[in-house]
């Protein structure tokens, strides 16, 4: 065989030669490999010229795969019959050859060499999609002191992996050094949609629909081209999966199983584009969701046509809500008979091409064994297999039933693996008998959860501000409470280890973080209060005790039993929208959280507390808790509550965020150190393990005026908010 050039240009590459002299597209796991051999050998200006190439190279190969598909499409005429007189199926393999050959040429002539070259192992490609080349880069760059590539890599990876902890060091540390500039923190991989639909988003919150309506319009319109840029890759990259099995299949079951599998792929498409990088939960509905927020928009411009088309286009998604109905008479009858008003012909065509797909890979999941987890939760009754409906119908009801104030509840749907290493979903709602609720597990490791332990013994100790007091709720157990400013001050003053303080620190974020990602894909939580809590039995006293250690309670509501409603006003703290506890412990006995109907007595599901579970839930009326009797021991957790209102985050986060800074700004001279940067590209982020330590600085007095002012602020909320 003669050699290709783009084989020669590998073989070039492989043997050192500079790819300058490569015409062609070299491919990009070549290109990483050696990469990442130049950047082991620290050999940083080489190492950062691949690793810019391999994800030039790979950028370039998805989009020739990308330009293929669609180019071969337009020239399939599926819809053609075969001439007269020859099976169907030879006029079927007859276009499907065609297609083969289309593609094959295409991606030969875009890549100037065999399409075979540039198929990576599954591995590479998933560091490709998981941006870990940025990671290497902005060492690389960093060495080379290019600081603004270096910052703006590390970004890139940092958005899309932001449970690293490595990244996060190396992130402050490059926001306190000196000359890096604010503008240098961009994204390089940034999908357009996403910014626009953040700053739609915003622009709809703050009534200026104007500027909402733009930004919208762009969202949606770049959400649909990054949904059919997905769709057109799903061709392609079904090869290495399900080979060994379909050795056993016949020609047809074969075809059919591929062609299912690809179906599939192209329906799950739509949440890859709704699931934002570095996010656990997709937002629902992304797409019809435009169309109600831009009928609600431009009616409020004034511009009534193009309301009433986006009401007519998200009735396409929802042809009985009534809501939309309701406003759809109202729009007609404003703008009179004279003016028609139809859905957009680009929605239109998507519903009817989704609903295709979804009917065959129902057929398939009736007939042939196979499964499907539809992502959108428009799909229509009718297109359901029976056997599928029962089980949906179920759910649905379930769900109706134990979130009365949440109209908008859509089933939950299967969510992907949690951007946190170790971390993993022990319960989900439905195995938690309600809505909106999770236990995850491996949140802290043993290790810390001791460290944690460790401060709450030490603060208690030292009589400052961490009074061991009788409960609020019952006189047989002792509370202490010690909020996250209050730790590190102590830690200033040398009463507690910085490190543990730190660390109490590191793990409300950790779990703010997994939380945001678990339940708000698309909204960002804040700290609305935060303190590690201890509950102690109180000696003796403890025979047949039928008190509770917490009386059941909604977080934002006043739960009114009787009415069998939760009235969401003050004193409710109303704005808090989410609810964690992060447990350190399980050597007391009783103390096991448990959820309620709204009646307060029923109880619907319980949990155990243990060292590094989280459990976490949503505020409101269809989450009312309580904690049993602790009748011997001491049960420690950390309680956290979060807000998605930015203007009721707590004041003493920022506190607590500074006072680290500062002392950390003290403890080193801004710069990287050289063995943390070397190890930065392979550390995985599963340890959090903090930095030691170096030297204990006794600055005490010098922001004691805010610590008088949080402390007062604390002990007001303190009786009401403990766990
Ligand atoms: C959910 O309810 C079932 C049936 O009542 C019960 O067996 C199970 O323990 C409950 N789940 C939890 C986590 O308590």
């Amino acid at each position: 065989m003669p050699a290709s050039p783009g084989r020669l240009c590998s073989l070039l590459l492989l043997l050192g030669f500079s790819l300058g002299s490569c015409s062609s597209l070299p491919p990009f796991d070549l290109l990483y490999a050696d990469g990442g051999r130049a950047y082991f050998a620290q050999d940083w200006p080489r190492a950062a010229e691949l690793l810019q190439r391999s994800l030039h190279s790979y950028a370039r190969l998805q989009d020739a795969r990308r330009q293929c598909q669609r180019g071969c499409q337009a020239e399939a005429g599926w819809a053609a019959r075969p001439p007269l007189g020859q099976p169907w199926e030879t006029g079927f393999f007859d276009r499907v050859l065609q297609r083969a050959e289309c593609l094959e040429e295409c991606l030969g002539r875009r890549l100037d060499g065999q399409p075979s070259l540039h198929r990576a192992s599954a591995e590479i490609q998933q560091d490709f999609e998981e941006r870990e080349p940025y990671n290497y880069l902005q060492v690389a760059f960093f060495k080379l002191k290019r600081l603004d590539e270096a910052v703006s890599s590390a970004h890139t990876f940092f958005v899309a992996n932001p449970q690293h902890l490595q990244m996060r060091e190396d992130m402050e540390k490059y926001q306190r050094m000196a000359g890096v500039k604010a503008e240098s923190f961009r994204d390089l991989e940034a999908m357009p949609h996403w910014v626009a639909y953040e700053a739609g988003l915003h622009h709809y919150s703050a009534d200026d629909y104007q500027q909402a309506v733009a930004e919208l319009e762009e969202s949606l319109g770049e959400g649909l081209l990054a949904l059919q840029d997905c769709r057109a890759l799903c061709e392609g990259l079904q090869e290495e999966e399900e080979e060994e099995e379909e050795t056993q299949l016949g020609l047809y079951e074969a075809i059919a199983a591929h062609y299912i599998q690809v179906l599939k792929c192209r329906q799950k498409c739509v949440l890859d584009i709704s699931t934002k990088p570095g996010r656990v939960s997709s937002v629902e509905d992304f797409i019809p969701s435009h169309f109600d927020l831009l009928q609600f928009a431009y009616d409020q411009v004034g511009n009534q046509a193009l309301a009433a088309e986006c009401a007519a286009t998200y009735l396409l998604f929802y042809p009985s809500d009534e809501r939309m109905l309701e406003k759809m008479k109202q729009y007609r009858t404003a703008l009179g008979a004279e003016a028609p008003v139809v859905p957009r012909e680009v929605i239109r065509s998507y519903v009817q091409r989704s609903l295709m797909e979804k009917k065959l890979i129902y057929y398939a999941v009736e007939h042939l064994g196979e499964t499907f987890d539809d992502p959108d939760p428009w799909t229509p009754e009718e297109l359901i297999p029976e056997s599928m409906k029962a089980k949906h119908r179920e759910d649905q009801e379930r769900q109706r039933l134990e979130a009365p104030d949440m109209e908008q509840q859509q089933p939950q749907r299967q969510r992907g693996p949690l951007p946190f290493e170790g971390v993993t979903i022990a319960m989900d709602s439905q195995q938690l008998n309600g809505s909106q609720r999770v236990v995850l597990d491996r949140v802290l490791t043993e290790s810390e959860c001791k460290d944690v332990l460790r401060l709450a013994k030490a603060a208690g100790g030292s009589g400052d501000g961490y009074r061991g007091r009788r409960s609020p709720h019952t006189p047989h157990e002792r509370f202490e409470g010690l909020t996250v400013l209050k730790a590190l001050q102590l830690a200033e003053e040398g009463t507690v280890n910085w490190r543990d303080a730190k660390l109490l620190l590191q793990a409300s974020e950790k779990s703010r973080e997994i939380v945001e990602s678990y339940f708000t894909p698309e909204k960002k939580l804040y700290f609305s209060f935060t303190h590690l809590v201890c509950r102690t039995a109180a000696e003796g006293e403890q025979e047949g005790r039928m008190d509770l250690s917490h009386p059941v309670h909604a977080d934002n509501c006043l739960l009114d039993p009787e009415g069998n409603t939760c009235w969401k006003e003050p004193p409710a703290y109303i704005y808090r929208d989410y609810s964690a506890i992060l447990y350190l412990n399980d050597d007391f006995q009783g103390g096991n959280l448990f959820f309620t109907e709204m009646d307060a007595v029923t109880v619907t599901a319980q949990v155990r507390p243990k060292c590094g579970r989280l459990v976490a839930f949503s505020s409101g009326g269809e989450n009312p808790h309580g904690v049993w009797a602790v009748t011997r021991g001491r049960r420690c957790a950390i309680a956290l509550w979060y807000t998605t209102s930015p203007e009721h985050s707590e004041q003493e986060r920022a506190q607590a965020e500074e006072l680290v800074k500062q002392k950390e700004a003290e403890q080193e001279e801004s710069h990287l150190d050289d063995k943390e940067n070397a190890e930065a590209g392979r550390s995985t982020g599963d340890s959090p393990e903090p930095p030691a330590p170096k030297g204990r600085a006794r600055s005490a007095g010098r922001r004691s005026k805010q610590h008088s002012e949080s402390g007062v602020q604390s002990k007001g909320q303190q009786t009401r908010d403990e766990l």
